[in-house]
């Protein structure tokens, strides 16, 4: 209920807005009245006098006051609709916005489409209890109120019998409450993860057809939609067995009123139109009274669907700006790791107390077995993720001490699974910067090697990637991802296996103008290749999360150790190097 007063709280920048449309409720309420008292005119005073007049007036009355109630409700909802799609807008700018913030360890712990999840299907729910919902919920109570007051005004005893089966109503429902609640929950946990099975497996399609999988995933999915279709159907069975049984008790009070009211008539204590203006009466307290109980079920659901979104809104990042941080204009490019110990989970760390420097304008290789924590060094620089233990420095500051978004506008990152976006060639690679000139792009592109790729195309640099534009290859998207890096520009720039799939050639010409590119830049280069770790002013050789060594490639490859075998392995295929990279080699092996 806390979320629920949270979520009202989202009118509250528009609450001359709700103001207004609750008094239209009132206004909407209020026309109920008249009808019945116009059916009651027409038995019990019209046709006794025959009076022809008063039909017209109460024709023309009947006319008057729905064109009125149509005008008001029309207005009212469409107020509604505004008020609930405004909110929606709010809560999902919201959702996203905090989303964006927060740390990649809130994503590594959850499906992608559980997240996708709370932004589509829960906003929805709540959007609905939000505008419909709460229109009938006023509109019903104050209903309901204003006719008990009326009916015990017209008759009494005929309220008293009315009234009395209400209680019933409560009763019923709250037989049913605690069935209906789990089943919404479970229904909604349900939903979310046939979406989160959807997003993962469509998108890797590729993998299920591969292995042949295709019946054990249409299976596993029918299990899943087969236990949403059971529990819709329990749903259904309950709502309806809800319906229904309101329907009864309704009937039981109608019943009662025709039977009783009948009586009254009969001995003369009730006249005939008045019976039939209370019996009006009637649908508008019943109906309501139905609503209300349903309007129950949906707040259940709509609550679950609130705890979800205020849970993600209310997860705090773990990375922000400490509250002295400071702005870093410019950065010379020093890096250095002191004592750091990092765990992605805290208990189980995969970097044990690492410590090195690294100088402004360096080339930086880091090589090191699969797992050995390559790709997790240059995430705590990247500053994706905050060491457990030690510091992590750039030019002597802290990076937790310096603002985010400067810290990060100084590193270009080439990440080692390349994700590209459904935008044109130019598009994807401008996001490294978005003030680029068309010039800066090309000639990033040209430095990736790709320039002449793209001008082969027939849009250029206009043509789209993904669905209704080209695939790359994987060669060619981790050139994209290069200039993309190239053209932010960085200080430090980080190269995750951002050459693994090129071919020895087109490596070449990329790690040629690569050299150029990195010269004053520091530079982490995480290769495989010794072509491209000779490149480098120094290597950091790891193994199980501990730098094993650290130094230029000479001193490295005469000491015996990880480097040292991985260049005598490689050596060995030295045969498939191109001329230049054979030359290179065997130089600097003399
Ligand atoms: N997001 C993550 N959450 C939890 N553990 C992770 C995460 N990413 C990596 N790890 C773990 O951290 C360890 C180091 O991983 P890291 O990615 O740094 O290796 P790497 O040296 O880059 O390997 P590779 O050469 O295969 O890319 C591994 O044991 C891995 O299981
Ligand atoms: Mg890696």
């Amino acid at each position: 209920m806390d979320n629920f007063k949270r979520l009202l709280r989202y009118l509250r920048p528009y609450r001359f807005r709700v103001a207004f449309a609750v008094m239209l409720m009132f206004v909407v309420t209020l026309s109920a009245i008249p009808m019945p008292l116009m059916q009651k005119q027409v038995i019990d005073v019209a046709i006794p006098k025959k009076d022809r007049d008063m039909l017209w007036l109460i024709f023309w009355g009947v006319i008057g006051l729905y064109l009125v109630r149509g005008l008001v409700s029309y207005t009212l909802n469409y107020l509604i609709g505004w008020l609930g799609q405004r909110v929606i807008f709010d809560l999902r700018f919201q959702s996203y916005r905090h989303l964006q913030r927060l740390s990649l360890a809130y994503y590594d712990g959850r499906q992608p489409g559980k997240i996708m999840a709370r932004l589509t299907n829960d906003i929805d729910v709540i959007q609905y209890a939000l505008t419909q919902g709460f229109v009938n919920f006023i509109t019903d109570v104050a209903t309901v109120f204003m006719v008990i007051g009326w009916l015990l005004y017209l008759e009494w005893r005929l309220a008293l019998l009315a009234l009395a089966i209400l209680p019933l109503y409560v009763v019923n429902y709250k037989l049913l409450l605690s069935r209906i609640r789990e089943v919404s929950v479970e229904l909604q946990e349900r939903r979310d993860k046939m979406i989160a099975t959807l997003t993962e497996k469509v998108s890797a399609i590729a993998v299920v057809k591969a292995f042949v999988r295709e019946k054990h995933e249409t299976d596993y999915f029918m299990e899943t939609v087969a236990r949403n279709f059971e529990l819709g159907m329990v749903q259904t069975k309950l709502n309806r067995f809800l319906g229904a049984t309101s329907q009864f008790i309704r009937m039981l009070g109608t019943g009662g009123l025709l039977w009783y009211g009948g009586s009254l008539v009969m001995g003369q204590n009730l006249k005939p139109g008045e019976l039939l203006a209370f019996y009006g009466y009637l649908n508008y307290l019943y109906d309501p009274a139905v609503r209300l109980v349903d309007f129950n079920v949906q707040v259940q659901w709509a609550l679950a669907a609130v705890d979800r979104v205020f849970e993600t809104l209310d997860t705090r990042p773990e990375i922000i700006d400490a509250p002295d941080a400071v702005h870093l204009p410019t950065v010379r490019g020093e890096v250095e790791f002191r004592n750091v110990t990092f765990g992605y989970d805290a208990e189980q760390p995969v970097i044990h107390d690492v410590s090195f420097r690294v100088n402004p304008g360096e080339i930086i290789a880091i090589v090191g077995p699969s797992g050995a924590g390559k790709t997790t060094i240059v995430n705590l620089l990247a500053r994706f993720y905050d060491a457990n233990e030690g510091q992590v420095l750039v030019d002597g500051h802290d990076v937790r001490k310096v603002r985010l978004e400067t810290m990060r506008r100084h590193i270009g990152m080439v990440a080692q699974e390349t994700i590209l976006f459904s935008v044109s060639l130019r598009e994807n690679i401008r996001y490294g910067k978005k003030s680029a000139r068309d010039e800066q792009i090309i000639a990033a592109a040209q430095s990736a090697d790709l320039h002449d790729f793209i001008m082969s195309l027939p849009d250029q640099y206009d043509t789209k990637i993904g669905e209704d534009g080209i695939k790359l290859s994987g060669g060619q998207k981790q050139r994209m991802a290069i200039a993309r890096a190239l053209l932010a520009d960085p200080r430090i720039l980080i190269l995750d296996d951002a050459t693994s799939a090129l071919d020895s050639h087109t490596e070449a010409n990329v790690q040629a103008a690569l050299a150029d590119l990195m010269k004053g830049r520091t530079s982490f280069v995480i290769a495989h290749r010794l072509s491209t770790i000779m490149n480098a002013d120094r290597i950091i050789v790891m193994n199980e999360g501990r730098i094993t060594d650290f130094g230029t490639h000479t001193e490295l490859v005469n000491r015996p150790g990880v480097y040292h075998d991985l260049y005598q392995e490689q050596f060995k295929t030295v045969g498939d190097l191109s001329e230049e990279e054979r030359v290179r080699l065997l130089s600097a092996a003399a």
